[in-house]
């Protein structure tokens, strides 16, 4: 018996869903496309070693320029993000939030988080990486109509509280969180602010969306494949004392991983040195779609929240869609339009709604990333329109393939994409 069919069976499906989203307008807001540079990377050697421990101190032979290539990849960070202390290893954005959690914090610590409901994320919620350490959480009031932490009352609770840490950033993440605004608050309860950019960490990078570390946090944790547009991978950045930073990389090995994926680190390396070039150009245009085809959208009658602030400050804005059947309708009619965007929970849905909110997310980090600028968004805001409107449709579907044919390349970075090549099967 031969798996041979099996295999190409498998194949064959990515190859077809390689040619959906060629075809298709990609929206999620958490997912981006690397350059091919970048993306070369993941397939060396490096994908199959291990490399435990920090460079030059390994429990392993043949990591001699794996050392090499971590130093680099730390030096770019720190110079990135302007920090003093820089870890590539974790292996996703969660992962680095563990790893945070287990080096700063003990079972039964309070820790202050923005609420799920207000676009918190699932790491930071009892049923995810916080309630796995048994940590008592409080969660900031918020402002429904922006999605924004309150900062006067936030800045109450947390000097009534005391928190031993402060928990910042989303998944819905619109406009900067309140850190200046709550400065002395942090002095008063004494907490490390800790600041969760898996979402703008490359808006922060291209310098358009608000500066963590210098407007007080001491630790910043992030994902490597959203706004930035790297390899699927974590990593933490720091502004502290030097034993805080060593509790946060033991949380990291020991605590939560063992080998840390090379090669999607040397991936990552690559989209940094991208980024010293390419990375305030690419934000700035991010940003500026986002805003344009909120406005739009908003134009065509459709809800977008945050209008009083300009819709967003970042590459998310998010629409409330009851009025066209729903987030999950909605979602799925624009799938079969070739447009791709999540169903998305809103201020006021509760976990009952869950499987069908009243909103969805939309995000221009991945279409910004292949050229398109202000007036293409405005188009596929006018064609999300219309499917809400008046259900799927294959106009619709077939415009949105034209425009994404004409931006088939990867742009902001160093080198071309080759056209994709094909292994040759012996059976
Ligand atoms: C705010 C926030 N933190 C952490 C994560 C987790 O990142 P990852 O998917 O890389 O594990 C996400 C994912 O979307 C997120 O939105």
């Amino acid at each position: 018996m031969s798996g041979i069919d099996d295999a190409l069976y498998i194949r064959k499906l990515a190859m077809e869903h390689q040619k959906f989203f060629r075809e298709s307008i990609p929206l999620i807001a958490s997912e981006n496309i690397m350059s091919p540079l970048a993306m070369e990377m993941l397939t060396t050697d490096l994908g199959f070693r291990y490399a435990e421990g920090l460079p030059h101190h390994r429990y392993y032979q043949g990591n001699f320029y794996v050392d090499q290539i971590e130093d680099k990849v730390i030096e770019l960070s720190n110079r990135v993000f302007g920090v003093r202390q820089s870890d590539p290893r974790p292996v996703s954005g969660t992962n680095a939030n563990t790893s945070v959690i287990y080096g700063l914090l003990n079972p039964g610590d309070k820790i202050a988080a923005p609420d799920l409901s207000g676009g918190g994320h699932i790491s930071a919620a009892k049923f995810g990486a916080v309630g796995l350490r048994g940590l008592n959480i409080i969660n900031y009031p918020y402002d429904a109509e922006t999605m924004s932490i309150i900062p006067d009352e936030a800045s109450k609770l947390v000097i009534r509280e005391k928190p031993k840490v402060c928990l910042f950033g989303q998944s819905v993440f619109l406009f900067p969180a309140p850190l200046k605004e709550m400065a002395d608050a942090f002095q008063e309860a004494g907490c490390t602010v800790w600041y969760d950019g898996a979402h703008v960490l490359g808006l922060i990078a291209g310098k358009q969306f608000q500066d963590p570390i210098r407007e007080g946090a001491n630790v910043i944790t992030g994902s490597t494949h959203k706004t930035l547009p790297g390899p699927q991978h974590g990593i933490i950045l720091g502004n502290t004392t030097d034993e805080k930073w060593k509790d946060i990389q033991r949380g990291v090995f020991p605590g939560t991983l063992s080998n840390h994926h090379l090669n999607a680190m040397a991936a990552l390396g690559i989209t940094l040195a991208e980024t010293l070039d390419f990375g305030e150009q690419y934000a700035r245009q991010v940003v500026k779609n986002a805003r344009a085809m909120a406005e739009e959208l908003n134009s065509q009658g459709v809800h977008v929240l945050g209008e009083s602030r300009g819709f967003t400050q970042s590459h998310t804005f998010v629409a409330d869609v009851r009025a066209f059947g729903g987030g999950k309708l909605v979602a799925e009619n624009l799938e079969k339009s070739g447009i791709v965007a999540n169903k998305n929970l809103l201020p006021w849905d509760n976990n009952r709604n869950s499987q069908n909110p009243s909103g969805i997310r939309i995000g221009t980090q991945e279409i910004t990333r292949i050229g398109f600028g202000e007036s293409e968004s405005r188009e596929v805001a006018r064609n999300m329109a219309y499917v809400m409107k008046n259900g799927p449709s294959d106009k619709v579907k077939s415009a949105m393939a034209d425009l994404k044919h004409k931006f088939s390349e990867i742009k902001y970075c160093f080198g071309r994409m080759k056209p994709y090549e094909y292994v040759e099967i012996y059976r």
